[in-house]
């Protein structure tokens, strides 16, 4: 995260304040470490504020600093970061900001992971550099300045702090969305990004003149080693020519300095209550911001690579990302859920005359049609949501399926071909394993589809076509309202593929009424908050947790046992009830807790021996089951009783009881359910 001001004057606690609130946005990304860079009394200075833990922390070491917070600025560069540890233990050496030297002469923040960084530190050291941290970022830092004194060592002169930057990307391997500060540099940032995700928001009283940046093409590296002899991987580039005509500022196009204030981040959550005006950056993109203009270069020529970026609008409204009257964003996003569902069919599905249109999927529909194969391809909740569309989608569309965790699918190289669909959904659009996937599966000449809860998102803009969820902006880590979307999404997508089919005509029109439905549906399980806590209380003693289900329910199963495991960090196994006699049944007696899953589909007289088999060894069951269900067998059963719906998609109605489930484990468990230990809301490292 990253705030510059121009012409606009702020004070010391203003620009704090402004870093540390968006660190607050982004928090939910990585909160194990923080930091910020801010202006000392001098332009040549720098202060580097640390803290382990949330920026809560460092907000308070901040506080407590004794430095002028009404000195004013008329313009000002500062950054910030939260962290989420790869590389090092959380610390506050190994918490960002990086520097490059004891007196701070560049300062960067990165999210990635930089591949080569043992490579540029053991040639760093040998040049005298002295690491602090564990981290690949530091290299990053010190390979700026050493550039840097390099260049004015050799050639007499100091480069641009575009080129300097463009220099230390080019020897950068990995992915990367950095920005850099230096004493040298005063009042300006460059930021880079490289498969991480980077946007640029541009707040301005005036209006913006142009909607759209264009971008300086041109290659401007001829890169010359530093020195032949010496043994280096480091390449030196000669000072370019900067032609900045091509690379023009889009404010203040009359020549009059507007005052004008930027605000980087690798999320919009953390722009939005400043401007709802942003433009994102591409890959090998360096911008470069000094003296109120913004200017995009590019690392290298790339003919393909639109050299326009557009300046876009951001839909969502700050109050969506603030938790009102709830206690924590875990709760608040499952109970948008009524809403946050239509929001995913807006538009979308017409319930007078049952059909679907996706307008994002419209020009590729008779392509995918025609394929022969749809794999689907996904990380953690959303792997979740692909397979609870499996069966629908055998079903509907009469093409094999396969369902693919993407963290796995490069170890097997699994093959992939032309006619080959490959579906990629991701609520961030940002997961770097599912980003890997669709690199691959592009290379192979597939037609990739993505489902995204991002606009603007890497999977959104790489995928040839593809259907946003419009769940709004999910802050909590867990995923809740998300899953329900992307049921819904991928849903959507099998009945719009079917509509030519007469023969599913009947059951396409069962399913979208229980569309139609399913708001309803969900706010009436959304009463049953008060009991799942009971429930949760329960439980929350407990070392182990069994979920059993089969059929359309296996995929609630996975999710509800992820969702447990991740925020009340109690152990849950999900368990296909078919399974249960080759193995799993041993763990069962009287003291191991199960749950089951029992609604009244075809599946129901499996289900039920299940349920025979563990109380036959002593145990007893919670089940989830249709409102309705007066069965006898479980009458002295707990259960959790459900409004029914269509089998194809009670699993959106189901799923939302095993949050509230896990979300009250955690709070009775004394656990912030929003930062669950050891994990990040969004995965930008394989
Ligand atoms: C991380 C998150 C999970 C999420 C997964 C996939 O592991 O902690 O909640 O389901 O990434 O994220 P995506 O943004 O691709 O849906």
């Amino acid at each position: 995260f990253a705030y510059i001001n121009y012409l606009v004057e702020r004070d010391r606690k203003y620009i704090t304040d402004t870093l540390l609130t968006g660190l607050g946005r982004l928090e939910y990304r990585g909160y194990d470490s923080a930091g910020v860079a801010v202006d000392g009394d001098s332009e040549k200075e720098a202060y580097l504020f640390k803290q382990v833990g949330k920026v809560a922390a460092l907000r308070e070491k901040i506080s407590t600093q004794k430095v002028d917070f009404q000195k004013p600025f008329i313009s000002h560069a500062g950054m910030a970061h939260t962290r989420w540890a790869t590389h090092g233990i959380p610390s506050e050496t190994n918490s960002h900001p990086h520097r490059s030297d004891p007196t701070n002469e560049f300062m960067v923040v990165h999210n990635g992971i930089i591949t080569n960084y043992k490579e540029l530190r053991a040639v760093l050291e040998k040049f005298g550099f002295q690491f602090e941290s564990d981290t690949d970022t530091e290299a990053v830092a010190k390979l700026a300045k050493y550039i840097y004194d390099t260049q004015k060592k050799t050639m007499g002169n100091t480069m641009t702090f575009t080129n300097l930057v463009k220099a230390v990307c080019k020897e950068l391997e990995g992915a990367f969305a950095l920005i850099f500060k230096s004493t040298h540099f005063p009042n300006e940032l460059v930021a880079a990004r490289r498969g991480s995700p980077l946007l640029i928001g541009v707040k301005t009283a005036k209006k913006l003149k142009v909607d759209f940046v264009d971008v300086d093409t041109s290659d401007l590296s001829n890169t010359v080693s530093a020195d032949q002899n010496q043994q280096t991987l480091l390449a030196l580039p000669e000072q370019p020519k900067i032609r900045r005509t091509q690379s023009r500022s889009f404010l203040g196009e009359d020549g009059v300095p507007m005052p004008v204030e930027y605000i980087l981040a690798s999320d919009a959550s953390a722009i939005i209550e400043h401007t709802k005006k942003v433009l994102y950056l591409e890959d090998d993109d360096v911008a470069h911001i000094s003296e109120g203009d913004l200017h995009i270069h590019r690392l290298r020529r790339d003919d393909h690579m639109s050299s326009v970026r557009p300046i876009q609008t951001l839909e969502h409204e700050l109050a969506q990302i603030q938790k009102g009257a709830f206690a924590h964003f875990m709760q608040k996003e499952i109970y948008e859920q009524p809403e946050s569902v239509v929001n995913t069919m807006r538009g979308r599905v017409n319930f007078d005359n049952h059909s679907v249109v996706l307008g994002g999927l419209r020009s590729q529909l008779s392509n995918i049609r025609r394929s022969r194969r749809i794999i689907f391809c996904a990380c953690g909740t959303s792997f979740h949501s692909c397979i609870a569309v499996k069966g629908l989608f055998a079903e509907l569309t009469d093409v094999p399926i396969s369902v693919e965790l993407a963290s796995s699918f490069l170890d097997e190289q699994l093959p992939v071909f032309r006619d080959d669909v490959c579906v990629f959904v991701s609520q961030s659009g940002e997961t770097k394993d599912t980003l890997l996937v669709l690199q691959y599966c592009k290379e192979r000449g597939a037609l990739c589809v993505g489902v995204t809860n991002t606009v603007g998102s890497t999977i959104s803009r790489e995928t040839h076509c593809g259907v946003h969820i419009n769940a709004g902006p999910e802050i909590s880590v867990a995923s809740t309202k998300a899953y329900t979307s992307q049921f819904i999404a991928l849903t959507m997508i099998a009945l719009q593929l079917s509509d030519d089919n007469l023969s599913k005509m009947a059951r396409r029109r069962e399913i979208i009424d229980g569309l139609y439905r399913l708001s309803g549906d969900i706010r009436q399980v959304l009463t049953l908050e008060p009991q799942l806590k009971q429930i949760a209380q329960d439980l929350a003693s407990e070392h182990h947790l069994i979920l059993l289900a089969r059929g359309y329910q296996t995929a609630t199963c996975h999710e509800g046992s992820l969702k447990i495991k991740e925020v009340s960090y109690i152990h849950s196994e999900s368990i296909a009830a078919g399974e249960l006699k080759h193995g799993p049944l041993a763990l069962i007696d009287s003291s191991m807790p199960v749950l089951l899953i029992m609604n009244k589909d075809r599946h129901y007289a499996d289900t039920e021996n299940a349920f025979k088999q563990v109380t036959a060894r002593g145990g007893d069951p919670i089940v989830l089951c249709d409102c309705d269900d007066e069965t006898p067998i479980f009458a002295n059963s707990r259960t959790i009783r459900v409004p029914k719906t269509v089998d194809a998609i009670q699993g959106i109605v189901n799923i939302v009881p095993l949050q509230l489930l896990a979300y009250h484990m955690a709070v009775a468990r004394g656990f912030d359910p929003d930062s669950p230990r050891n994990l990040a809301k969004s995965v930008t490292t394989a």
